[in-house]
């Protein structure tokens, strides 16, 4: 069974492009099975940085097929938009779009804007939630409909009339169905026969022993059934997602790797028990480089959270993790991680994902010490500062998973990888 699936265990932005995209080096197939353009995949390839926002990071392997899973909500011109680009770097991937997956055009942006969840939650303004609102209420416009031109126009049409009517917008208003349908279809015109069963192409992928990578977009703690609702997004992060959004059993998925950031940071509003607003707060920032690759927006930093992840394990059944950006950390002479919490006069130890109970839960730190130097050339387990493998070490013990892969920078090549971390995918 070589599947694996690469999740963000935190809020989303651990650096999982760069694991998927290490790991495609052995893959046949990657695929993208929740979120849209709300995600923001960077991978640094001989110092060239490529960003990807709807294709999976492992679409820059050549011979590694690109899936866009039922799961996802496509947006059909940023799509088109990231092909060329890639076309452009010299890299043409071979894509397959599910039938299923739903479209996000522009009004479903506007709509974003307009019911205020961009200012409320700090959502990412891609049309995200409302694409998946029109999903569960049985009125959205799936990639299958391109292939129905007549029935696209009047399914985008329907579509785009309620809103008119539902919201006093005179941007929403000057919005032409028609023209609309027009720029869609001519846009996705060339990738029409791309557009098909995809939950078939990978399930007989996989009879013949083909390797699959999926690639999770945000984190376990955005997932909008486990997250921290309604600080969350609208789709299934967990491994959960892969069954319904991809149409792949978990039970054929062998490797389930939680990607850790050595802190944590979010994006956007909700709770976050360890983050520091303070200068370490900025420091994490400045050294992460911790901006949103597809907003912008600085992200909260705070220190590594274990209570989360320990629900983060238990909600994935995480088999191993790769624990990213540990060389920001060099430098600082101690480094706390939170064990448990103090919550409303109790101390926990699982964590309340409730968004209001969270707000009132105060970290219990332990305390480990930093170590001073840089690591970034490190290219061993035992060249790291003994320290830093004790840091390591704290995080796999208190999980209960051990660490397959050490991230200390940008580029794929500054990776540690232990034995396991490419031998059990072959
Ligand atoms: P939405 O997915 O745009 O609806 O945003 C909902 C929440 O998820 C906001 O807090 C966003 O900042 C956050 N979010 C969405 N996508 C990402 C991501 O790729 N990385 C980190 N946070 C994200």
């Amino acid at each position: 069974m070589p599947a694996i699936a690469v999740l963000g265990a935190q809020w989303g932005d651990e650096s999982k492009g760069k694991v998927s995209h290490l790991l495609a080096a052995e893959a046949d197939w990657c695929v993208r099975f929740n979120g849209g353009t709300n995600a923001g995949h960077t991978v640094v390839l001989g110092g060239r940085v490529f960003k990807f926002h709807l294709l999976p990071a492992g679409s820059l392997r050549e011979g590694c097929k690109a899936v866009l899973g039922n799961g996802m909500v496509v947006d059909p011109l940023a799509l088109v938009k990231e092909l060329e680009e890639l076309k452009n770097a010299g890299c043409n991937p071979e894509v397959y779009i599910s039938a299923a997956a739903h479209l996000v055009l522009p009004h479903h942006r506007l709509v974003e804007r307009l019911s205020g969840a961009e200012a409320g939650i700090g959502t990412t303004g891609r049309g995200i939630g409302p694409a998946y609102r029109d999903k569960a209420d049985r009125t959205g416009l799936r990639a299958g409909d391109l292939r129905e031109p007549v029935l696209f126009r009047e399914r985008l049409e329907r579509n785009l009339r309620r809103e008119q009517e539902l919201w006093r917008s005179e941007e929403l208003k000057s919005l032409d169905p028609r023209r609309l349908a027009d720029e869609v279809l001519e846009a996705m015109e060339p990738w029409a026969d791309r557009i098909t069963n995809t939950a078939a192409l990978l399930n007989r992928a996989l009879d013949r022993g083909e390797r699959v990578i999926f690639e999770g977009a945000q984190g376990t703690l955005l997932d909008v059934d486990f997250g921290t609702y309604p600080y969350v997004t609208s789709s299934s992060t967990t491994i959960g997602g892969v069954g319904t959004g991809a149409g792949v059993s978990p039970r054929r998925v062998e490797r389930v790797i939680g990607v850790v950031k050595a802190y944590t940071t979010r994006v956007g509003e909700g709770p976050f028990p360890t983050e520091e607003r303070s200068a370490l707060g900025d420091r994490l920032r400045e050294r992460g480089r911790e901006w949103g690759v597809t907003t912008g927006r600085p992200r909260r930093c705070g220190w590594l959270d274990l209570v989360a992840l320990k629900y983060a394990q238990m909600l994935n059944g995480f088999t191993e993790l790769s624990l990213m950006k540990l060389d920001v950390l060099s430098g600082l002479p101690e480094l706390r991680v939170a064990t448990s919490y103090r919550c409303r006069g109790e101390l926990v130890s699982d964590f309340p994902a409730q968004a209001e109970l969270l707000r009132d839960c105060e970290p219990v730190y332990q305390t480990l010490p930093g170590w001073r130097e840089e690591i970034g050339g490190c290219r061993q387990l035992g060249e790291l500062p003994a320290r830093a493998q004790a840091y390591i070490s704290f995080v796999e013990e208190h999980l209960g998973v051990p660490v397959s892969i050490v991230s200390l920078g940008p580029g794929v090549e500054t990776s540690i990888l232990r034995a396991s971390a490419f031998s059990r995918s072959r």
